[in-house]
C-alpha cells in the first residue's frame, strides 16, 4: 500500500504543493498562514506541517485533512490505487462514528445515484429533466460529469425505493433526503432538477433542487439541510472538479450559481466554483486557499449580485487573498455570458474587464465627482477595506494608488485611514485573542516538552532514526566502581553501529526512556535495527500507530525546518559526519548519563532529609565522583 500511495501524490490532490529543492512546499490547510510553512518529503514519504504543528504519513494527513478515521483512510486510498484490503482492528467508538458519516455519504450516493438514473432511464426524467438540460446548452457528457439529475414529482418516489435496497429511516431523515410529517414520509425533492453538491474529496455532501416551473410560492432552489456532513457555510460549489484546475492556473474564479459553474466549465474554463447564493464565508475563503490566493469575483449584472460581490471582497481581503471583481454587462450572468461567446472571448473580456478593489469600487461610485460627500464617503469605505488586509505593504500600494487616482493627498489619505485603524483596534485585538486562543489548544502539549531528558530522549530517537545503521569508531572507556567505591575506567578501540552503541550504553546504565511515547518507539526502532540491520525508515514509520509515527515524522522532518528556513547557510544545523557522529553519540548517552547521576543524587539527599541510613551519604559522594568523572569526558569530547 505505502509503496503505491505517494505521500507527495495524494497531498496533491488536496493542496497545491510546489517543489522546493527535494521537498514540496504549501499553505498549510489547517492555518490561516500566507506564507508557506506545510512541507512534504518524498523521500521519507512524510509531512509536516509547522504552523499547526502537525504531521505524519500519508495516512495521518487524509485523517487531519479529510477528518477520516484510520480506516477510512486506507480505505480511501485502497480505493484510489486500487488495492484490496482486509478490515483493519478499530475501537468501537471510532466505528460508531466512521460508520455514521459513512451511513450518510453512503445515504447521499444512493440518492444521487437515483437522482441520475431518473434522468437516463425514466420517461418523466428523461422528458423534464434532461431536456430542460438540453435547452441550457448542457452536454451529456457534462451533466455525467457532474452527476446531475432529476427528482421525480412522485411525492415517495426516491422514499419507496430507499426502502426497498435497504436504506433505514434514520439516514434518510439525518440527510434531509426524506421529510417525516404527520402525513407520513415524503421526499424532500420532488419535480426539480438535481445538482449533487461534493466535498473537496468528491464525496457527496447535500444537493441543491431547481425547480422547473415557475410556480407560486416556490423556492427557485431548495437545498440539503444543514447536518453532520452538509454544512452550507463550508461548502463551495464545484471544488472536486475545479481544484486541479484552481491550483494549476493559480486563479480561481467565484461566480454565484451552480449553473454558472457549469457553464463555464463545460466551455472548458474550468478554475469555477460557486458560493451558491450565500454571503461568501470565511470558510469557503479557505478551502479556496489551500488551492490559490487569487480570486476573480465573477458576478451577475444586477442589483443582487452587486450586493454579493461587495460583501465578498472584504471577506476576501481579510482573509490575505487578492481579488479582483468582474461585472457583466446588465441582464447577463457568467452562465448566459459564456454560453454565448468562445472560451477565449469569455477570457479575454474576464480579464479586461477585472478590477481590483480600489477600482471597482471607484467603478460603481462614479457620480462622486461632483458631490464631496459623496467622495468623502467613498475614500472611507476604501480606507475600510484596505485595513482589513493583512499586509501592510500591499495597504500601502493600495493607498498610494487611491491618492494617485482621486489626486488626494497621500499623507492625508494615510492619517485617516490611521484613524480608521485605530478605531478598528478594538475588534481587531480581539480577533488576536480569538486567534491565540486557538493555537494554544493545537500546541497544547501532553508532555513537559522543554524538560531536559524530554530533548534528550528525543535526540537519542532522532539519531537512531538518521543513523542508526552507521558505523561509529569510539574509544570505549567504561566506568565502573571498584570493590572499594573508587571509580576505574578501561579504555579500548572500539567498532560498533550506532544501534548498537546506544542499545549497549542505555543497557549497561539500566537507563529506560521516562516519555512512554519515545519509550515505545525506542524499543521498536531497537529491534527493528536487530532484525535488519538496515532499517527501511519509510516502513518503520507506516508500521507505527499514528501517534507515534506524527512523532518520529516531527523529529525526521526537523532538519527539513531548517532548510525551510534556511538554517543550514547560517550553520545552526551541522550534519554529522564521521568522527563527528561519534562524538554526538557520545555526547548525548554522557549527557543522559549525568542528567540521571543528578537526579539520583537528589532523590538520596531527599531519602537523607526524611531520616534515611547514614551510609547514604558515602553513596551521595560516589555519586559527586561520578558525575565529576562524566562532567570532564563532557568537556573533552564536547
Ligand atoms: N440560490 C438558492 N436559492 C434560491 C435562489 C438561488 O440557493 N432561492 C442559489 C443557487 O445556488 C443558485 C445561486 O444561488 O445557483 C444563484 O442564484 P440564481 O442566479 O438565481 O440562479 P442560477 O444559478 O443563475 O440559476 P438559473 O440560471 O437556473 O436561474
Ligand atoms: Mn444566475
Amino acid at each position: 500500500m505505502f509503496e503505491i500511495a505517494r505521500v507527495e501524490e495524494v497531498i496533491g490532490e488536496f493542496l497545491s504543493l510546489k517543489k522546493s529543492g527535494s521537498n514540496f512546499k504549501g499553505l498549510s490547510p489547517f492555518s490561516q498562514e500566507r506564507t508557506p510553512s506545510f512541507m512534504v518529503s518524498p523521500v521519507k514519504q512524510i509531512w509536516k506541517d509547522f504552523s499547526s504543528g502537525k504531521g505524519g504519513n500519508v495516512v495521518a494527513f487524509l485523517m487531519e485533512h479529510e477528518h477520516f478515521t484510520y480506516p477510512e483512510a486506507i480505505k480511501f486510498l485502497a480505493n484510489k490505487y486500487n488495492i484490496e484490503i482486509e478490515e483493519t482492528e478499530v475501537t468501537d467508538k471510532d466505528r460508531e462514528n466512521r460508520d455514521h458519516l459513512e451511513s450518510l455519504y453512503l445515504q447521499n450516493n444512493f440518492a444521487q445515484k437515483h437522482f441520475s438514473k431518473n434522468i437516463w432511464e425514466t420517461t418523466e426524467g428523461k422528458s423534464i429533466g434532461l431536456s430542460y438540460f438540453k435547452e441550457r446548452g448542457f452536454s451529456e457528457e457534462i451533466i455525467s460529469l457532474f452527476g446531475l439529475g432529476y427528482a421525480l414529482e412522485k411525492k415517495d418516489d426516491l422514499f419507496i425505493t430507499a426502502q426497498k435496497e435497504g436504506y433505514s429511516d434514520q439516514f434518510l431523515d439525518e440527510t434531509g433526503l426524506v421529510i417525516y410529517s404527520d402525513r407520513g414520509p415524503v421526499d424532500r425533492f420532488r419535480g426539480r432538477i438535481i445538482f449533487p453538491i461534493k466535498s473537496m474529496a468528491g464525496r457527496i455532501q447535500g444537493f441543491g433542487g431547481r425547480i422547473l416551473s415557475s410556480k407560486a410560492k416556490t423556492a427557485k432552489y431548495l437545498n440539503s439541510p444543514e447536518s453532520k456532513i452538509y454544512n452550507k457555510s463550508k461548502i463551495l460549489y464545484g471544488i472536486y472538479e475545479a481544484k486541479k484546475e484552481i491550483a494549476k492556473e493559480d486563479t480561481c474564479y467565484l461566480v454565484e450559481g451552480y449553473t454558472d459553474v457549469i457553464q463555464m466549465y463545460q466551455k472548458g474554463i474550468k478554475n469555477v466554483v460557486s458560493s451558491s447564493g450565500t454571503a461568501l464565508t470565511i470558510e469557503q475563503i479557505q478551502l479556496i486557499r489551500r488551492l490559490t490566493s487569487n480570486i476573480i469575483v465573477l458576478f451577475d449584472g444586477d442589483a443582487a449580485g452587486l450586493r454579493a460581490a461587495l460583501r465578498g471582497i472584504d471577506i476576501i481581503l481579510s482573509e490575505g487573498l487578492n481579488v479582483k471583481i468582474c461585472s457583466f454587462p446588465e441582464g447577463e450572468d457568467p452562465d448566459s455570458f459564456v454560453k454565448k461567446n468562445k472560451k477565449d472571448f469569455m477570457l479575454d473580456y474576464i480579464n479586461n474587464e477585472s478590477k481590483d478593489f480600489v477600482d471597482f469600487k471607484l467603478s460603481i461610485n462614479n457620480d462622486f465627482h461632483n458631490d464631496e460627500d459623496k467622495k468623502v464617503g467613498l475614500i472611507k469605505d476604501i480606507l475600510r477595506s484596505i485595513t482589513l488586509i493583512p499586509d501592510s505593504l500591499k495597504q500601502e500600494i493600495y493607498i498610494k494608488k487611491l491618492s494617485s487616482v482621486l489626486e488626494i493627498d497621500e499623507a492625508s489619505l494615510f492619517r485617516s485611514f490611521a484613524n480608521i485603524e485605530t478605531n478598528k483596534s478594538l475588534t481587531k485585538s480581539s480577533r488576536k485573542l480569538y486567534k491565540t486562543k486557538i493555537s494554544k489548544v493545537q500546541s497544547s502539549p501532553k508532555e513537559n516538552t522543554s524538560s531536559y531528558i524530554y530533548q534528550l530522549e528525543r535526540q537519542i530517537i532522532s539519531i537512531l532514526l538518521k543513523y542508526g545503521a552507521e558505523e561509529i569508531s569510539y574509544e570505549d572507556s567504561r566506568l565502573s566502581r571498584d570493590d572499594k567505591g573508587e571509580n576505574i575506567t578501561t579504555k579500548k578501540e572500539n567498532t560498533s553501529k550506532v544501534f548498537e552503541k546506544i542499545y549497549l550504553d542505555l543497557q549497561e546504565d539500566e537507563i529506560e526512556f521516562t516519555h512512554s511515547p519515545f519509550k515505545a518507539i525506542y524499543n521498536k526502532l531497537i529491534q527493528g535495527f536487530h532484525n535488519q540491520s538496515s532499517l527501511s525508515i519509510e516502513n518503520f514509520i507506516n508500521d507505527l500507530d499514528s501517534s507515534s509515527s506524527k512523532i518520529v515524522s516531527d523529529i525526521l522532518i526537523n532538519d527539513e525546518k531548517y532548510q525551510l528556513h534556511d538554517w543550514e547557510r547560517k550553520n545552526i544545523y551541522v550534519k554529522k559526519i564521521g568522527s563527528e557522529l561519534s562524538q554526538l553519540v557520545n555526547e548525548t548517552i554522557l549527557n543522559m548519563r549525568r542528567f540521571l547521576i543528578d537526579k539520583k543524587i537528589i532523590e538520596l539527599q531527599e531519602f537523607q532529609k526524611e531520616g534515611g541510613e547514614n551510609d547514604i551519604l558515602e553513596e551521595v559522594m560516589s555519586y559527586y565522583r561520578l558525575k565529576k568523572v562524566l562532567s570532564a569526558k563532557l568537556n573533552r569530547v564536547v
